[in-house]
C-alpha cells in the first residue's frame, strides 16, 4: 500500500539502464572530476561541511570550483572546510523555511549564479520530530526543505545547470504515504526515513520535466553505504543486526569510504554521459537498473521512486506547504 506499482512506473524503470560509464563503485569523486574543468563554476552542497558532502565539497574544490556551502551549523562547517580553497559557509536550517528564504534571497542579492546544487543534506532513522506546523521531520528536512531552496535559487541557476538529490536505496522502504505524510499515526524511524528518500528521487524526477524546456536538469543519486554520523540516531546496539559492522568491529563489505560515496553526486552533477538522461536515478556513478530484489546494498531503482503521477503530486503538496513554485 505505501510501495504502490502502477503500470506507468514500472514501465518508467524498465527503461533504465547503465549508460557504461567507465566508472564504479569503487571510483572516487576525485577520480570522476579529473580532467572535468570547473574553474569559474559554482556548486551548492548542503550537508557540504559532513560525511559525503564534505568529500565531494573537498573534491569539486580541488577541481576549481567555488562551493557554497549552507550550514545549520556554520561555525562547525567553517571548521571542517578551513584550508578548502573555494569553499564558502553561510548560514541555513533546512528544518526553519524562513532561514532556508533568507540565505537564498542573501545568494540572489549577491548576483552570483550557480552552475549545480548537490542536495546532500539529511537526517536518518531519528525517533519521532516536528518541524515548524507540525511536519514529520524526515519529510521536512529532506525534502521540503530543499523544495523550497530549489525553488527560490531558481533565478540564479544558469541555463544547463544541474540539481542533484542525494536519495538512498533507503526508498526501498516506503513510497509516498499519501494518506498520512506526517504519520500522524504508526510513526516508524526506517518508513520515515524511507518515505523521505523516495521525495528526494521524485522531486528529480518531476523538476527536470519542469525544468528540461529550460535547461535545468535533475538527477537523483544512491550514494551506497557509507559509515558517517548519518548513523547517530541509531544505537551502537542495533548497528551488528543491520549489517553495519562485523563482530570484529570493522565495516562489512560492499561499503564505501566517503570519497567514494560524494563520486555519484559529483558524477551526476558534471558528466556530459548524462545528457538527456534528466529525472534518472543513479549509483555507482551511473544510470541505476531497475532493482531486481530487496538488498538495499545491491540497490537499483523501485518503480514508486519513478511514478511520474506521485512526483507531480508530491510537487503540488510541497509548493503549497512550502509557498514557493518558481515553475508555477
Ligand atoms: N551514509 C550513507 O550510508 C548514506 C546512504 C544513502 C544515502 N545517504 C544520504 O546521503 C546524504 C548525506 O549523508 P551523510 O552520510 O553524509 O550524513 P552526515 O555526515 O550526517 O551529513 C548530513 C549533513 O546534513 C546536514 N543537515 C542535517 N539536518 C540539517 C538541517 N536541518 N539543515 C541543514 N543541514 C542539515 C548535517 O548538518 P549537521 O552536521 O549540522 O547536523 C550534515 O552536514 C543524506 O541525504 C543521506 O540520506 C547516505
Amino acid at each position: 500500500m505505501d510501495r504502490p506499482t502502477t503500470p506507468e512506473a514500472l514501465a518508467e524503470v524498465a527503461a533504465r539502464r547503465p549508460l557504461g560509464s567507465g566508472f564504479g563503485p569503487a571510483s572516487t569523486a576525485d577520480e570522476v572530476l579529473a580532467g572535468v574543468p570547473l574553474t569559474g563554476r559554482t556548486v551548492l552542497v548542503t550537508g557540504g561541511y559532513s560525511g559525503l558532502g564534505l568529500a565531494a565539497t573537498r573534491a569539486l574544490a580541488r577541481a576549481g570550483a567555488r562551493v557554497v556551502v549552507p550550514a545549520r551549523r556554520p561555525e562547525t562547517a567553517a571548521g571542517a572546510l578551513r584550508g578548502v580553497p573555494g569553499a564558502e559557509v553561510a548560514a541555513m536550517d533546512l528544518a526553519d523555511l524562513e532561514s532556508v528564504r533568507r540565505f537564498a534571497e542573501d545568494f540572489l542579492d549577491s548576483g552570483s549564479a550557480l552552475d549545480a546544487m548537490i542536495n546532500g543534506a539529511g537526517i536518518m532513522a531519528c525517533p519521532e520530530t516536528r518541524v515548524g506546523p507540525g511536519w514529520e521531520a524526515h519529510f521536512a528536512v529532506n525534502h521540503l526543505g530543499h523544495h523550497a531552496l530549489v525553488n527560490r535559487l531558481r533565478p540564479a541557476l544558469r541555463h544547463g545547470a544541474r540539481v542533484v538529490s542525494v536519495a538512498s536505496s533507503g526508498h526501498f522502504l516506503s513510497g509516498l504515504r499519501r494518506d498520512d505524510i506526517d504519520f500522524r499515526s504508526g510513526y516508524d524511524r526506517w518508513t520515515a526515513y524511507g518515505q523521505s528518500k523516495t521525495a528526494n528521487a521524485l522531486f528529480a524526477l518531476h523538476l527536470d520535466a519542469l525544468g528540461a524546456a529550460q535547461g535545468l536538469h535533475a538527477f537523483a543519486v544512491h550514494p551506497g553505504s557509507i559509515l558517517t554520523p548519518l548513523q547517530r540516531h541509531v544505537p551502537r546496539d542495533e548497528w551488528e543486526g543491520l549489517g553495519w559492522v562485523r563482530p570484529d568491529g570493522r565495516p562489512p563489505a560492499g561499503f564505501k569510504t566517503p570519497e567514494q560515496g560524494a563520486a555519484t553526486a559529483v558524477w551526476a552533477a558534471t558528466s556530459p554521459l548524462l545528457d538527456g538522461h534528466g529525472g534518472t536515478y543513479c549509483q555507482d556513478c551511473d544510470v541505476a537498473a531497475p532493482a531486481a530484489g530487496d538488498d538495499m546494498l545491491v540497490g537499483g531503482v523501485k518503480p514508486w521512486a519513478a511514478d511520474r503521477a506521485a512526483a507531480a503530486w508530491l510537487w503540488e503538496l510541497s509548493a503549497e506547504r512550502t509557498g514557493v513554485d518558481a515553475f508555477a
